[in-house]
Parts: structure tokens; sequence; C-alpha cells
């Protein structure tokens, strides 16, 4: 047997982990040869390929980003003569299934791939944990210990100023980083895209704490907004399979205009961005994204193509891809841990 392995749109950490499990379960399940593809589907594509054995997978566990590469701008989609030469590729280089791992863009490329008759097995990824069917994405941990980090930093220097300390985090739509970054980093006020957020009841707090306690740290999610506001986000639809990518970002900086003059303190904000995707992930992330590559690899050997790795009640399962692109799975307004902040006192904007 013969299986390629890919990994497409954004890193995540955990990849790697990932990766290793795949091949080493499959190399030792069945002694099936693995074939790394670069660069994601644009390896596919171009043809670019390199052996994936046991010692190219070892002490690679530790490591963030991907050592295939990836990209999220490559789509075997396109049209119908590129998805031809992905697929006639895949024919060319003898594989029996193709092992995507990535984003939402990436699953619909994979089901995608299936129709045209090359058998895929997906194994989805990413930090923002909003995927349909997997109650807990690997690469989460990792970005909401940066986050919590960040926003252990920020507490000492917003008390030192007496200032209102800013900190935006990743997660378009889903507030998963956000509100669980908050609540572990000790955020006074946690603004998510699910709620909207009223700012006059942020700028209340801000100064009731102005009086009190000098400073406030505020979490808000990139995909956050004012109520009544409309999400004011450049939309960038990349060549991803029908998949929207958007370019979020910069809801920290909008809130600081508005509240700075209204307030007496200074207000700074932070925008973590690219550095919740990169470096090692935690040892939560580790077993994690080897329970999603060990279980991609029985999939592979159960014949389960077109089906994509899920998690449900902590089990490893599968479900067919189709049946869940393009759902997002975003935190919902009865989630126990929106009470518990209530309860405890953070405001959720609202
Ligand atoms: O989906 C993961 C994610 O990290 C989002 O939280 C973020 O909005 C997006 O990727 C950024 O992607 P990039 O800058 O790589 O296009």
């Amino acid at each position: 047997m013969r299986i390629g392995v890919l990994t497409g749109g954004g890193d995540c950490p955990g990849l790697n982990a990932v990766i290793r499990a795949v091949t080493k379960s499959l190399i030792r399940q069945c002694r099936a040869e693995v074939i790394g593809i670069e660069d994601g589907y644009a390896g596919l594509m171009e043809g670019r390929r390199r052996p994936l054995d046991w010692a190219s997978v070892s002490g690679i566990l530790f490591n963030g980003g991907t050592i295939l590469g990836t990209s999220n701008r490559a789509n075997p989609l396109a049209s119908e003569e590129t998805a031809e030469r992905a697929v006639a590729q895949a024919r060319a280089w003898g594989l029996d299934a193709l092992v995507a791992i990535g984003g939402d863009g990436t699953m619909s490329i994979a089901h995608g791939l299936m129709q045209r008759g090359l058998a895929t097995v997906g194994v989805p990824k990413t930090i923002d944990n909003d995927i349909e069917a997997c109650e807990r994405s690997f690469g989460f941990d990792t970005a909401v210990a940066t986050v919590t980090e960040a926003l252990e930093r920020v507490q000492t220097t917003g008390q030192s100023h007496g200032r209102v300390m800013i900190v935006e985090t990743m997660g378009r739509y889903a507030g998963w980083i956000a509100l669980e970054a908050g609540m572990a980093g000790a955020a006074d006020i946690i603004l998510l895209p699910e709620i909207d957020y009223d700012p006059e009841r942020v700028l209340e707090i801000c100064r009731e704490r102005e009086k009190r306690q000098r400073y406030t740290v505020i979490c808000i999610g990139e995909g956050a907004k004012p109520v009544g506001g409309t999400w004011t986000i450049e939309r960038r639809v990349e060549a991803s399979g029908g998949a929207d990518p958007i370019r979020l970002g910069g809801v920290a900086h909008r809130l600081r205009e508005w509240l700075e003059p209204r307030l007496d303190s200074e207000v700074r904000a932070t925008v973590l961005g690219h550095v919740q995707r990169g470096g090692s992930p935690t040892p939560f992330d580790r077993v994690l994204a080897t329970q999603y590559g060990n279980q991609a690899a029985q999939l592979v050997q159960q014949r389960r193509f077109g089906h994509m790795v899920t998690l449900t009640q902590g089990r490893m399962g599968s479900i067919e891809i189709e049946r869940v692109a393009g759902r997002q799975r975003r935190v919902p307004l009865d989630h126990p841990l929106l009470n518990a902040a209530r309860q405890i006192g953070v405001s959720l904007g609202d």
C-alpha cells in the first residue's frame, strides 16, 4: 500500500505530531510506503514529494509548523484541468489513498478529489477549535496557552501604568480562544464574536475600574463586533475549494480608538496574530494530534475513504467530509463557561 500525506491551509501546532503518527501507524500496521507531498496541494499539482519513513518522522513531535510545508493558495479544484492533473499525479505516484491534513478549504478539496476518483481521508486542524464533530481540535490548547501568557504579561504592565490593556486573539467567527484564554488569563472583560458587545457597557466597566483597581484587561476575539456593528473585515476569498478564509484583525485597535477619548486612562492594544499558531505544541496537543494521526491511519486501513477524523465524547471516530465541510462550531450561548464568567464578575460586554 502506498499512501500520500499532505498538510494544507494555515499551520497549527501539532501538525508534525499528526504526520509522525500517520506514518508510524501505517508503517507498523500494514508496512505501507508513505509519501510526503510538499507544500500541500501545490506539491500534488507540481509533482513534489519526499519519502516519509520511520527515521524522517522521528524527533519531530515537539516541533511547531509542518515538516512538509503548506500552502493555502493552491487549489486543484480551480478548474477541471488542474483537478485532473492532481488526480493524475496521484495515480502516477501509485497512491492508494491521500491523507489530507488541514482546515475547511483542505477538506473541501479532499472531497472534490474523492469525487474525481482519488481515495482521501481528512484530518481536520485549526487552532480555533471550531470544527463540527470535533469537540477539541489539536493546536487549540497551545494557542490558549500562548494567549494566556500574553494576558498575564499585560496584567503587570497595565497595573503599573494604570492603563486599559486590550489583547486581540485569533478565532475568526468563533470565540473559543478568547473565552478560554480570557478566563485563564484573568481578563476583566471578554468580548466574543458570538455576543455582540455594548461599547457603553465596556466603557462603564473601565470607568468603574479606573476608580478602584486603576487598570482593566480586555480579551477580544478577532471576530467580535459591537451591537449593531458589522464585521468590518477585509474579505479575502482564496482559491480554497469553496471555503472563504477571512482576514480578520484590528478590532482591538478600533475599540482602543473609541475608548481612549472617553477615559482618563491611556488605552493600549496588542494584536497577538500568528504567534498563536507558531511554536511547539503543548503536551496535551502532542497527545491529541497523535490520536488524530493514528485514527487517520485506521481509517485508511478500514478503507473509510471520503471520511474525516472526529472527536466526540472523548472518542476518536469519523464522519463523511461532505457532512461537515463549511460548518463551524461556535460557542453556544448556554455554554457553562459563559455562565461561570458572568457569575465571577467577568463582563462579556453585554
Ligand atoms: O483558522 C485559523 C486562523 O488562525 C484564524 O484564527 C485566523 O483568522 C486565520 O487563520 C489567519 O490566517 P492567515 O493569516 O494564515 O491567512
